[in-house]
């Protein structure tokens, strides 16, 4: 009724409406700026350079206009910043529709990716307003960060043939369900994103919520949509003032309470079920074992509200969202680049495609019984998905985060960042300096081959922690799933993705199912990605040629 009254008002008031907004956005920012201490070098007193300010008319409305022009500018001011200040060592500020960000330069990053939450956070829980699109038990605890990097990660080869298993049968359902009719010569088309949205989320949730769910098409469903929802909500949170959050919050995310309804539905009996079995003290080893079951020990363990079902649906959905579109997008992007890159192979030469497929007829021959192993073992699909996911980085940024020392932080090279200062890392155009890769908007998907080096044994095990000694010594930065600092597709320090090592599973498993059951038509083009804010989405919308291949 009152949103009802307030909108009709709003819409009969146009004009003096949208002045009222303009003046009280102005009150606000000047007194804001007024207040807000400011990054400073100490030596010089020199502070960050704005990119993106407006060259026209450059007194009217300044911060706004940026603002609004950061929707389809940030990736060229990036690359300008970049250029300018970062190489120097230099941070400068770009002012965001989300926000004022400071990008500091590579050069800090190592003194900070490891420093502990009481001197800076991570910032999603802001750029995600995790309290409002999640729920307050997620913002407050996030234990199931620990939870994926150690037991998940530790389970990785028993469960193995359960991804193995899910992932041939999801492929085997929805491919009839999306892709056209099989023409004269055996060729269908598919939209490639839809199918791989669709096979990793139900593949995913086999290892997340166990099999009894992990098929529920509501359930699936309303996971994808869930992840879908919060980026739009959080913006539009971040459009207005931390005050005003918990009034716009709880607003903003209806659609995304309902969404949650519909995942609830089917949790909730899952989740009581297991609770019942852990009060009843049925042994561990005869409870189900998979991600939402460790979840469930852990939240009953720290009991009050976090062991409530909604507040346990809601860290599901958390660990949903974290993982399934990033591995969706990179499973998809791996593809577009297999049949694009095969429109470019010289007669006579083998295409992608045809080298991974070689590999995996040496390293496990028919009948192609897939274990952790052999998954290790394929160093070509390693380096094919370690440079896909390279050139199809996510985000312009990497590593947002929030200093929260009472007194700031200082940087070795004498930066200044008062308490507040939200402030991330250039990721893409670091990933794309000719100075750190060598033709590095190309994709040499030899780049990082690693099976030169352990070919003959491959006793090394792709946890094992990179030091500057064993970095060097066995060229451990060739591993798709690890970190260094000019490899930024998973972030930096303590939070660097930990679900990384189940996502390099469960991508070169899906390869490699696809490459034994299925042929893609080479593209000449590869489908131009789509940009917004800070985000580069993939063209989720293009279609690819595909065709069973004779098994046997
Ligand atoms: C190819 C797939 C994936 C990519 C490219 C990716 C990328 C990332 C990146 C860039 C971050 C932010 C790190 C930072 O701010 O420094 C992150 C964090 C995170 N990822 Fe992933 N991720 C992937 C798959 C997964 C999977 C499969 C899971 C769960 C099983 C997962 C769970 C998480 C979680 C929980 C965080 C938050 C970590 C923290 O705040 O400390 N991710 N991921």
């Amino acid at each position: 009724m009152i949103v009802q009254t307030t909108t009709d008002f709003v819409l009969s008031h146009l004009t003096e409406s949208f002045l009222s907004c303009l003046i009280l956005y102005t009150v606000y920012s000047t007194i804001w700026n007024y207040r807000k201490p400011k990054v400073v070098h100490l030596a010089t007193g020199e502070t960050p350079a704005v990119i993106g300010l407006p060259k026209t008319y450059p007194w009217l409305f300044p911060k706004l206009r940026s603002r609004l022009a950061s929707f389809n500018n940030i990736y060229a001011w990036m690359d300008e910043g970049y250029a300018r200040y970062s190489k120097h060592g230099k941070p400068f500020m770009i002012y965001a529709i989300d926000g004022d960000m400071v990008v500091m330069p590579p050069s800090v990053l190592s003194e900070i990716k490891n420093l502990p939450a009481s001197i800076m956070d991570i910032r999603a829980l802001e750029t995600l307003a995790v309290r409002y699109t999640f729920d307050n038990y997620v913002a407050t605890d996030m234990f199931h960060i620990p939870i994926i990097r150690k037991d998940l990660t530790a389970k990785l080869a028993s469960m193995t043939p359960a991804v193995v298993e899910e992932l041939d049968l999801s492929f085997k359902h929805y491919i009839p369900k999306l892709a056209t009719k099989p023409d004269e010569k055996g060729w269908q088309t598919v939209t490639m994103y839809d199918l791989i949205l669709k096979v990793v989320a139900r593949t995913s949730h086999r290892v997340f919520i166990g099999e009894e769910l992990c098929r529920e098409e509501e359930y699936l469903d309303a996971s994808i949509d869930y992840a879908v929802g919060v980026f739009p909500t959080s913006m539009a949170l971040n459009c207005f003032p931390k005050f005003l959050w918990p009034l716009l919050g709880p607003i903003f995310s209806i659609p995304l309470n309902r969404i949650r309804r519909r995942a609830r539905k089917h949790l909730e009996p899952v989740i009581l079920k297991r609770i019942a079995l852990i009060k009843q003290g049925v042994p561990e080893s005869e409870r189900p074992n998979d991600l939402m079951q460790w979840l469930i020990e852990a939240s009953l363990t720290r009991g009050g509200g976090f062991a409530t079902v909604d507040a346990i649906a809601a860290r599901v959905l958390t660990v949903a969202f974290a993982a399934i579109h990033t591995t969706s997008l990179s499973g998809c992007n791996t593809l577009y680049d297999l049949s694009w890159l095969a429109s470019k192979t010289q007669p006579g030469e083998q295409t992608p495609s045809e080298m991974l497929r070689d590999e995996i007829m040496h390293v496990f021959p028919p009948p192609h019984e897939f274990n952790k192993r052999y998954m290790q073992r394929l160093y070509n699909m390693d380096a094919f998905l370690k440079e896909s996911v390279r050139l199809s980085l996510i985000g312009a940024i990497h590593s947002e985060r929030n200093v929260t020392a009472k007194g700031g932080y200082t940087t070795s090279n004498g930066w200044y960042l008062p308490k507040g200062t939200q402030f991330t890392f250039p990721a893409k155009a670091r990933m794309e300096d000719e100075e750190v890769y060598e033709r590095p908007k190309e994709h040499l998907y030899t780049r990082f081959y690693r099976g030169d080096i352990v070919e003959g044994g491959n006793t090394f095990e792709e946890q094992e922690e990179v030091t500057p000694q064993n970095e060097k010594e066995r060229k451990l930065d060739r591993y798709m799933v690890t970190v260094t600092e000019d490899y930024l597709a998973f972030g930096q320090g303590i939070h660097a993705c930990p679900g990384r090592f189940f996502a390099a599973l469960e991508l070169r498993t899906l390869i490699s199912w696809w490459l034994l059951h299925y042929d893609l038509k080479s593209m000449e083009e590869r489908p131009p990605s789509w940009r917004f804010v800070w985000l580069d989405i993939m063209n989720t919308e293009a279609k690819m040629q595909i065709r069973a291949r004779k098994q046997g």
